[in-house]
């Protein structure tokens, strides 16, 4: 089995996580209150009004009852932070105190870690070397002018550690290479621009520098501005290995707490949004580098905040721009609204001239996805044709369908009727056609929803439904929810008693659970117990499968409720041995009757002579 633990033995792991409390960690970013001899507190990851995240201090384990995520404090900070198991591992051992051997990377991956740090203090030296300049140097006296006429004070300036590029070709090539760093680590950076002799040259020249920073404060990249009409106005890092634009988001790192504490992200487009904001109070502005949101960048948002309000220019750009980005952040769960600012500015340039309360006021009106469209939609044509009405509401109606609050969509519906001049009841009608015809071309569900062990029976019965139930799901809920839930049921108690276990093993056997999911966390259960070393709070953390893994996360904090364990798990035997008796006696019954249709009637009999003993025998005093 394939370890998630990676390069580090498992003593230091169960160090770590003994030493860094689960609920500690959890409570730097959950609200947690204690409930029995567990605590709860909102999932944070995903939208919920109550609290249904547990984490267990005994198991120390974490699981959310409503979307399922599940596992240790590694897994956590994996989910939470966006970063591998090894920088959570290191991150905790570093935060507990646990020394971490060396670890034995492969000559590659060494040379490429080496690369990743040398690129971080390149861009670190270029970042002091850049600001420096525009503090203190008198060539950088335009640059002072022009951010003092864009109204930016020192404050900002300081907390974004803005510099300015000077003129020539080998200002900060100089500056690095005395401090030791080679032209190919510079262009590596992408500092550099490399020349065909094999020198090169300052990248950034005679330029406001914007250092762009990740959450954990490493400078990743700069953009650059010219200080006059000149073009490119921007010029950006390029792509490096440190560099990704679309994986990242300008302010970042000054916004992120905030967004977590206001609860709402503001996202704009330009370096001068970011910081015409940050300066006007809202400092939970970051900007999305100038390309239309992508996906990791939502997802980047959703770590902090569910909430976001997206401001971009009003110019056709800006309006696609939003529009594709309102439907990638709705797709991931936020909840998005657009604000348009008036007159064709930018948020710097309302800023300039408005007090922050008209900025705010325009925050809290800004409209949802479906009135953004609708307002675009009906400036775009005129209404009073009946054709161009009909046409608005089948384009708003997949929006209006995927608006989840009924009220929202309601007051949505409302809205469209007034501004369209026809009655409610034919925007209800027109979405009930609209979505039952969508019901209808949905031929069957997918495949893995089947083998999904959320779908089971107990899953639905024990922890909620957590999605509208299919066809399928509900014809498998009849034919085996009770055996999935004994399956289950047994597994629980397997993790609570090793006398359990030991019942299994005489008298049930290691094969035959039905659940593709039950059967992988049964195989684990017996490696370990075979081999002698039982400790079912390691179980999840063995694993190197995020589904089993949630699903130990989830069966470790479900309350089994039964009074004596040995008792229920006999029952649970007795329910698993009888469905695969009857499995085995289908089996039988249809080569009984190939048997007599091909007129081999007489070993047809034998067969039923064994169906009949199988069907007279119960199934507690079966023989293994
Ligand atoms: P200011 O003119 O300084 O106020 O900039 P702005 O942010 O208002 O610029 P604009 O609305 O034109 O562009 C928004 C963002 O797109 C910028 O902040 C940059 O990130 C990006 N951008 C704009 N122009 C360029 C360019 O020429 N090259 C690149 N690479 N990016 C650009
Ligand atoms: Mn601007």
């Amino acid at each position: 089995m394939k370890r998630l633990s990676g390069n580090w033995p498992d003593y230091l792991l169960d160090e770590i996580r003994a030493r860094a409390d689960i609920v500690e960690v959890i409570s730097d970013y959950v609200v947690l209150s204690k409930k029995g001899r567990n605590y709860l507190g909102l999932c944070p990851f995903h939208h919920e009004k109550t609290p249904s995240f547990t984490v267990a201090p005994d198991k120390q384990m974490f699981y959310c009852f409503g979307c399922q995520t599940g596992g240790n404090v590694f897994t956590f900070l994996t989910k939470k932070e966006n970063i591998s198991f090894g920088e959570a591992v290191k991150f905790l051992a570093e935060k507990t105190g646990v020394n971490l051997p060396q670890v034995e990377l492969d000559p590659q991956e060494q040379a490429k870690q080496k690369q990743l740090e040398r690129i971080a203090q390149i861009n670190k030296a270029s970042k002091d070397f850049y600001h420096e300049y525009l503090l203190s140097k008198p060539e950088a006296q335009a640059a002072r002018d022009y951010l003092a006429r864009r109204g930016i004070n020192h404050k900002v300036l300081e907390e974004f550690q803005l510099g300015f590029a000077p003129e020539g070709w080998s200002g900060l090539t100089s500056f690095l290479q005395a401090r030791g760093f080679s032209l190919k680590e510079m262009a590596d950076a992408g500092v550099v621009t490399p020349k065909e002799d094999g020198g090169g040259y300052d990248r950034f020249r005679n330029r406001i520098i914007f250092p762009i920073v990740n959450v954990r404060g490493q400078v990743i990249g700069f953009g650059g501005r010219v200080l006059d009409d000149s073009l490119p106005k921007y010029l950006n890092t390029p792509e490096t290995p440190f560099f990704s634009k679309r994986h990242n988001l300008y302010g970042i790192d000054l916004a992120h707490k905030n967004m977590r504490e206001k609860g709402e992200t503001l996202v704009v487009e330009g370096y001068m949004d970011v910081i015409a904001a940050h300066q006007s109070g809202f400092d939970n502005a970051v900007a999305s580098l100038g390309t239309a949101l992508t996906r990791d960048q939502g997802k980047l948002i959703l770590r902090y905040t569910q909430k976001v309000v997206l401001a971009y220019d009003s110019d056709g750009a800006g309006v696609s721009a939003a529009f594709k980005g309102a439907e990638i952040l709705r797709a991931l769960g936020c909840n998005v609204k657009i604000l348009t600012v008036p007159a064709g500015k930018d948020p710097d340039e309302f800023l300039r001239s408005h007090r922050p309360e008209e900025f705010a006021l325009l925050t809290e009106n800004a409209p949802g996805i479906v009135p953004y469209k609708l307002a675009h939609l009906t400036r775009e044509r005129p209404t009073a044709n009946i054709n161009a009405k009909v046409e608005i509401v089948n384009s708003l109606a997949d929006d209006l369908l995927k608006t989840e609050s009924l009220i929202e969509r309601g007051g949505y519906i409302q809205l469209i009727a007034k501004t369209l001049g026809i009655t409610e009841e034919v925007i209800y009608a027109e979405l009930e056609r609209i979505s039952s015809k969508a019901r209808k071309t949905r031929v069957f569900p997918d495949k893995s929803r089947l083998n999904s062990h959320t779908n089971n029976g107990l899953a639905h019965s024990e922890f909620g439904n957590p999605g509208r139930e299919s066809d399928v799901d509900a014809a498998l809920k009849i034919v085996s929810s009770q055996v999935l839930r004994a399956e289950n049921l047994l597994l629980r108690l397997m993790l609570d008693e090793p006398q359990v276990i030991a019942l299994v093993h005489e008298n049930l056997g290691w094969d035959g659970f039905r659940d593709p999911v039950h059967s992988k966390a049964l195989v684990l259960i017996k490696e370990m117990w075979l081999k002698g070393n039982w400790d079912p709070a390691t179980l999840a953390a063995m694993v190197n499968d995020q589904e089993l893994e949630s699903f130990f996360a989830r069966l470790a904090l479900a309350d089994p409720g039964v009074s004596s364990p040995l008792k229920a798990a006999g029952d649970c035997i007795k329910v698993i041995k009888n469905d695969q008796i009857k499995e085995k006696i289908n089996k039988l019954q249809e080569q009984a009757r190939l048997m007599q249709n091909n007129g081999d009637v007489e070993n047809a009999m034998k067969l039923l002579q064994q169906i009949n003993q199988l069907i007279r025998q119960p199934a507690s005093d079966l023989p293994r």
